[in-house]
């Protein structure tokens, strides 16, 4: 029996708009599904780029305006890969519309608009969800069960940095991710949302306060003479401009059962590429994540016997583990890309049994308001409790 198809409609079509057609494209060839995605229609504001991206990554048709998407009702479901700024008006729009929403982490740029996106998918009944692709790494929803299984015991410390150095040199431009108005945050919003995420699905807590710093220290950099470039290919148009938001945000945590958390990010530490390293202690042992070795995480637990103590690096490939039996024999590695694949295997999945989809449009809302307490902390120079 041919199965029920559902059509995707993908505004954005740079990385995340790579890395979400191709989940598309592969999911059906690793997972059993009983629904079949549909690659309709990708959506750029471009016309030249968004049909080249249509033919590169298979796409039925393009688009240049979300907004010609959302009444459509061929479409099943609107996939938001765009830049910040954007998520709130097209996620709330399509929700109304009677479209599923996968959105591009963050929900929003203010605590206010996340809010509100998360009001419109809960009173929708529609599956929504949150791109924190972390979630499904193998090892990190391993660790996260083994924690609830109670293996490291009570969990007292979660200790976090996010580091990359793409920006560390001057004549970087000004992208958007450098503009609060279109990010509304720097470092912060792009790498410690994912901690915090992370932070909360391993744990399976909330945070109760927050206590933050942050800089910029480079102030200026070169205006892009191509305003719709992504992270590659930069032309600099001769002049420069302010740079908006934070290089480096850290903040201490305190979190409802009681662990405390420190966290840093930035994108000024030379050598440090995508270095989204975490561990966590508890009573009865410890659980260390590197995402540049994301095929492993390490564990050491206090009662293994004596003379063999030590961290155990663990392979997470195995097939018990969770999404690994769809891929490869043990150690048989997967990528980054097989984050995505795992996140819409999920969100279809969801789709197709009318069930939710986590991390959905609340995690995406209290994630905001954990950064925007931070914020608010900055500012202050006080203690901040995020209003969850
Ligand atoms: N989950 C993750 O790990 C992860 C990683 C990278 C980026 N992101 C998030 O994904 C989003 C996109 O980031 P990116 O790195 O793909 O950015 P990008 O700059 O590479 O691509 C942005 C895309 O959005 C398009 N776009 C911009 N405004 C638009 C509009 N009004 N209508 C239609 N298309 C529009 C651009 O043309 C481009 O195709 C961001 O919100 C970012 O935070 C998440």
């Amino acid at each position: 029996m041919a199965k029920r198809q559902l059509n995707i409609a993908l505004v954005g079509y740079q990385f995340m708009g790579k890395a979400h057609s191709n989940a598309y494209r592969q999911v059906g060839r690793f997972f059993d599904l009983d629904v079949e995605p549909v690659l309709k229609v990708i959506c750029g504001r471009n016309e030249q780029k968004v049909k080249a991206a249509q033919n590169l990554f298979g796409w039925q048709e393009y688009a240049t305006n979300w907004e010609d998407l959302i009444n459509r009702s061929d479409i099943d479901i609107i996939d938001i890969g765009t830049p910040n700024n954007t998520h709130a008006i097209i996620s709330q729009a399509a929700l109304k519309a009677g479209k599923h929403v996968l959105c591009e982490k963050p929900l929003a740029i203010s605590v206010a608009d996340a809010r509100e996106s998360y009001s419109i998918a809960k009173q929708s009944g529609l599956v929504n969800g949150i791109c924190h692709n972390y979630r499904f790494v193998p090892g990190i929803a391993y660790a996260s069960q083994l924690v609830k299984e109670g293996k490291l015991g009570a969990i007292r410390h979660f200790r976090g940095v996010y580091l990359q150095d793409w920006i560390v040199n001057e004549a970087v431009p000004l992208v958007w991710r450098l503009d609060k108005t279109i990010a509304g945050s720097g470092s912060h919003g792009d790498l410690n949302a994912h901690l915090i995420d992370t932070a909360r699905f391993v744990m399976g807590t909330e945070f109760s306060r927050v206590m933050g710093m942050s800089e910029t220290f480079i102030k200026e950099r070169p205006l892009l003479a191509d305003t719709g470039g992504g992270l590659a290919g930069f032309t600099a148009s001769g002049e420069t401009g302010s740079v908006s938001v934070d290089d480096v945000t850290a903040f201490l945590a305190r979190f409802q059962n009681g662990a405390t958390g420190t966290f840093e990010a930035t994108r000024l530490a030379p050598g440090r590429k995508n270095y989204n390293f975490w561990e966590i202690n508890g009573e009865k042992g410890s659980i260390v994540y590197n995402q540049e070795r994301m095929n492993e995480f390490e564990i050491y637990l206090t009662d293994d016997p004596e003379g063999l103590r030590g961290f155990h690096r663990i392979q997470s490939t195995e097939s018990f583990m969770p999404y690994m039996s769809a891929y490869w024999p043990v150690a048989h590695i997967i990528g980054y890309e097989h984050t995505f694949i795992n996140m819409v295997y999920d969100f279809l999945k969801a789709v197709s049994n009318g069930n939710q989809f986590t991390p959905d449009f609340q995690d995406g809302f209290r994630n905001q308001a954990v950064l925007e307490a931070v914020d608010t902390s900055c500012a202050s120079e006080k203690w901040v409790t995020p209003e969850l």
